[in-house]
């Protein structure tokens, strides 16, 4: 049984991963700000009102993870919680690309520095990325606070691979493929079950000897960044 911790677990993309984790009998840890009837119905440890906009998540995280008996250690950290606003030249809101930039970069990397002590030589990092983050992919712009921090997100991600390397931790960037959730308004190519299914299995797979790479996590290839 692996302990996982997954944010944004109350829907979409999220909560598939937090009832496949614990379909497969994870001990699972779901991080959210409000949790969802689906969610409360899982057999995961709730901890809510962790809002990635407010100036002191990681105390309200930590003090309801110190409530959870027998976690020694979390084997796998999935930061999944993300917000993507709709912007182009015309009408980007700086505001808007500050709430993004808050919540798609610098919470991810706020919660794996709070995460540090639970850390260890067996834990896999998962950043949820997107392929819109590829520089060389870009070929539509707009979007720009949610291209610009996830790309950021990228770079924060192999900071974080060098940085932990040496003690046995790795961490990935993930596209999850174009999934049908809020995210999306509801378009896509796929259901998310199919997207945490993919998730899962190739964050399971992936080595240390590939921390710091970017993935399609449905295509199983790796991004250019
Ligand atoms: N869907 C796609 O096609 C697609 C493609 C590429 C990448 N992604 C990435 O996949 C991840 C999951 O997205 P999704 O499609 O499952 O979207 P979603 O259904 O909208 O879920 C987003 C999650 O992030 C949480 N969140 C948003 N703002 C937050 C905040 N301030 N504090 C804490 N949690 C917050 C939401 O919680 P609330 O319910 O409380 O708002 C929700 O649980 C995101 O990082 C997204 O960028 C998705």
């Amino acid at each position: 049984m692996k302990t996982v911790l997954i944010t944004g677990a109350n829907k979409g993309i999220g909560l598939e991963m937090v009832k496949q984790h614990v379909n497969r009998g994870d001990k699972v840890i779901a991080v959210c700000r409000t949790p969802s009837k689906a969610l409360q119905a899982t057999d995961a440890a709730v901890v809510s009102n962790v809002d990635f906009l407010s100036e002191d998540f990681e105390k309200t995280l930590l003090n309801q993870i110190e409530q959870i008996s027998s976690i020694p250690h979390i084997d796998k950290v999935i930061a999944n919680a993300g917000i993507r606003d709709f912007d182009n030249y015309q009408d980007f809101d700086v505001k808007a690309i500050r709430n993004q930039f808050e919540v798609n970069t610098i919470a991810p990397l706020r919660l794996i520095k709070a995460l540090d002590a639970l850390l260890t030589e067996k834990t896999r990092i998962i950043l949820i990325s997107t392929r819109v983050a590829s520089h060389e992919d870009n070929t539509g712009g707009g979007e720009y606070g949610y291209r610009m921090s996830k790309s950021a997100l990228n770079m924060a991600g192999i900071n974080l691979s060098i940085s932990l390397r040496h003690r046995g931790i790795a961490v990935f960037m993930l596209h999850p493929g174009y999934v049908r959730t809020d995210l999306t308004l509801g378009e896509g190519l796929i259901d998310a079950n199919l997207s945490a299914q993919n998730i899962i299995e190739l964050s399971d797979h992936l080595t240390l000897n590939e921390s710091g790479s970017f993935w399609h996590a449905i295509e199983r290839i790796q991004l250019p960044w």
